[in-house]
């Protein structure tokens, strides 16, 4: 997947990511993690231009559901869900009302956002391969 750099002279939304796993997704054992990203970004690329691995076994084209994420804040500064997405991520383990999938979350507003990662996600995709 392409990852377009984050410039953090003109980044202007703040997302406020929870790790559940944050070794994992990381490599470092901080849970909370702050980065400034672009408007027009989705959460997935956000993440992975910030040194964050979200799984995205399919390349953030909403074809599978690893990268799937909780909103805790700022659903007025990121796209609706379209109806693709809505069918995806119900195969998503651990659905809640706030799921969305990262690579289709594209952030049109400022924020802040708030986006949990779940941790089973990547243990999902490892028991599977
Ligand atoms: S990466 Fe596959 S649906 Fe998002």
């Amino acid at each position: 997947m392409h990852v377009r750099p984050i410039d953090p002279a003109t980044a202007t939304v703040t997302i406020k990511f929870h790790l559940e796993d944050p070794d994992g997704l990381t490599g470092k054992g901080q849970a909370d993690v702050t980065v400034v990203a672009h408007r027009g970004m989705n959460i997935l690329e956000a993440a992975m231009a910030s040194g964050i691995d979200i799984e995205h076994a399919c390349g953030g084209v909403c074809a599978c559901s690893t990268c799937h994420v909780y909103l805790e804040r700022g659903a007025g500064d990121v796209s609706e869900a379209s109806e693709a997405e809505e069918d995806r991520v119900e195969e998503a383990p651990g659905l809640q009302r706030n799921s969305r999938l990262g690579c289709q979350c594209v952030l049109n507003g400022d924020g802040p956002i708030e986006v949990r990662v779940p941790a089973w996600n990547r243990n999902a995709v490892k028991e599977g391969h």
